[in-house]
């Protein structure tokens, strides 16, 4: 199997109070998402500051069609997975939908699962003002949590799609709310997603921790991507706030056809490849 031959660069270990470090003298946030150990390994030596096994697993490597179906023991599955190919980046695990929306109790429960099982340093919930109580909770019971606001997929059905939030002023205005509550709960950073620049921009201003967006513009503190999108392995068409750095998918493509064209015309293996 071909191992990458790059050295690893010495790297730091990144934990939370370091990302707000990281805010407080201006170094950008780099976040990716990641399902597996192989992926995982790479965006670790590659110097990532935060791999999120986020629930987009559902999506990019379930094959479901939005976030909702995903499960608890898929996530812990899965951020076992990544928490054998990292040494240096924090891992943040994401509570799947129906996890932690009932009672802070519930959500402390399974948060903890996220970091006893599944080896996750983090986890993030979707929501803000309405989730203060239950960050409170997480936070003074050791386990850090990241926020997200703005376009929370899990609420799609809420939302009749995945649209753009935070465009009126009363939006814009309760977002703002959400964020200091998540700061003033203990919340280390939040995800702010698909939502106007400026409002990201005056977001992160007010607050004291990162915030990491996705189509919120270039102001926040960092940035987020999804692993498909940056290497166009996903057949959905591109979103706009996503940048594919390498299409692998083509590539990938190319070389089945001509693994499968080779073993049919008899090929390969030749006798190198033979013991
Ligand atoms: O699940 C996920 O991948 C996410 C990112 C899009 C922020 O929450």
């Amino acid at each position: 199997m071909a191992q990458s031959t790059t050295p690893e660069r010495v790297q730091e270990k990144i934990t939370a109070p370091r990302l707000i470090e990281f805010k407080r003298i201006g170094r950008k946030i780099v976040v990716v998402t990641a399902y597996d150990y192989s992926a995982a390994r790479l965006a670790d030596r590659a110097g990532i500051d935060v791999i999120l096994v986020g629930d987009t697993l559902g999506i990019m490597s379930l094959g479901y069609k939005n976030t909702i179906p995903v499960t608890l023991d898929e996530m812990i599955h899965h951020t076992k997975a990544v928490k054998r190919g990292v040494k240096n980046a924090l891992i943040v695990a994401d509570l799947p939908f129906g996890t932690y929306q009932a009672s802070p109790q519930e959500a402390f429960h399974n948060a903890a699962r996220l970091l006893k099982e599944g080896g996750a340093h983090a986890v993030k919930l979707e929501g803000g003002l309405h989730l203060a109580e239950t960050v409170l909770l997480l936070t003074n019971g050791g386990i850090p949590v990241m926020g997200h606001l703005g376009l929370t997929p899990q609420s799609v059905n809420l939302f009749g799609g995945n649209k753009v939030q935070g465009r009126s002023p009363d939006a814009a205005e309760l977002m703002l709310r959400s964020a200091r509550a998540l700061e003033d709960a203990g919340a280390f950073g939040m995800v702010l997603e698909a939502i106007p620049a400026e409002l990201s921009s005056q977001i992160t201003s007010e607050v004291g921790i990162p915030t990491i967006g996705i189509g919120a513009g270039a102001e926040c503190d960092g940035q987020v991507q999804v692993w498909n999108d940056l290497f166009g392995i996903y057949p959905g068409r591109p979103l706009r706030h996503a940048k594919c750095y390498v299409n692998l998918g083509t590539i990938i493509e190319e070389a089945l056809r001509s693994y499968a064209d080779e073993v049919r015309q008899e090929v390969f293996p030749t006798e190198e490849n033979s013991h």
